[in-house]
């Protein structure tokens, strides 16, 4: 029987962080093995998760003593959180830690969009000298933000430069002072050269980007998809591509992942990546690092700083 409060790591995070914990007041069980969760629920006191593991409400009721999930990245669609909320466990997650690098990512696809670098980089290594094909600056373009977040913030700034006019929308933010103009979602979807998406994945926003809306966009526009697949309606996308009517995607999310039999994922005019836009050394680093000192506030009765769900504290446990 444990005389300390268990916390189970169910996906790998930074070992530097996992060392720290270590030396917390908790016992620390790595259950990072395939199949290995199940186990340890029992005993867990807290559960530590990236994005693998779904923290579905039969995990949750497989752990009676369960008083805290912190999930070391952004999106917290992969917790049950009216079930963790139901049980007065806190759910906390890492929001800043990956900012930086899916801004770099974002940046980094809009110029590899305009430019059809994708394309042509695979043209020129199988021996095709195509200089003729003519690409877009981004300089100029009007830019369309879909959730006006932290991200969607950081790309602005690092877009300033380039001289772009930027639009957002988003339904829980009622001002901006950043020169950014807030505009109903059809507006922006017609000014927008470039759509990107930002917003959290909730069952409201839900294939938000379907066939009406990308009808809505400007014909020869861009998507750019870094945030969660199921924003996106991906059949309406592909119809969307085949028709002309958008230039092309780049698409860092899926909505099964890996993706099964995607249509988009071989085709031409799509760019697309293994949901990578938060996976650099820096942003795994701080994510590791933010849990960890979540958890470790948690185990010491301190507030938490990054608390996804308020009303977990006034449920009755
Ligand atoms: C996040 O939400 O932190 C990123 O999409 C990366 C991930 O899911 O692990």
């Amino acid at each position: 029987m444990a005389t300390q409060p268990v916390v189970v790591i169910a996906d790998p995070i930074d070992a530097n962080a996992v060392a720290l914990l270590r030396g917390g007041p908790c016992d620390v069980v790595d259950a990072t093995a395939e199949g290995a969760l199940a186990a340890h629920l029992p005993n867990a006191w807290a559960l530590v998760v990236r994005s693998r593991t779904k923290v579905t409400a039969d995990k949750i009721a497989q752990a009676p003593h369960l008083q805290l999930i912190a999930r070391a990245g952004v999106g917290v669609d992969n917790v049950d959180l009216p079930a963790a909320t139901a049980r007065g466990i806190r759910v906390v997650n890492a929001p800043t830690a990956a900012t930086a690098s899916v801004a770099e990512l974002s940046v980094g696809l809009y110029v590899m969009l305009a430019r059809n670098l994708y394309q042509r980089i695979s043209a020129t290594k199988g021996g095709t000298w195509g200089r003729s094909e003519n690409g877009t600056e981004i300089g100029g373009k009007t830019f369309g933000f879909v959730g006006y977040g932290r991200i969607a913030r950081e790309i602005a700034r690092r877009l300033a430069p380039f001289g772009v006019t930027v639009l957002a929308y988003d339904p829980f933010v009622p001002s901006v002072s950043d020169g950014t103009a807030l505009v109903p979602l059809d507006e922006l979807l017609a000014r927008s050269d470039f759509v990107s998406l930002h917003a959290a994945l909730t069952p409201e926003n839900h294939h938000l980007i379907n066939a009406e809306r990308i009808a809505k966009m400007k014909k020869g526009a861009y998507l750019v998809n870094a945030a969660r697949g199921a924003l996106v309606d991906e059949a309406a996308l592909v119809a969307a591509l085949d028709a002309g009517h958008l230039a092309g995607a780049a698409l860092d999310v899926f909505e099964v992942e890996p993706p099964k039999e995607s249509r988009l994922l071989g085709h031409p005019k799509v760019l697309a990546t293994p949901h990578l836009a938060a996976s650099t050394h820096e942003a795994q680093l701080r994510a590791g690092r933010g849990v960890v000192d979540e958890v470790l506030r948690a185990l010491k009765g301190e507030p938490l700083q990054y608390l996804v769900n308020p009303a977990a504290s006034g449920a009755p446990r």
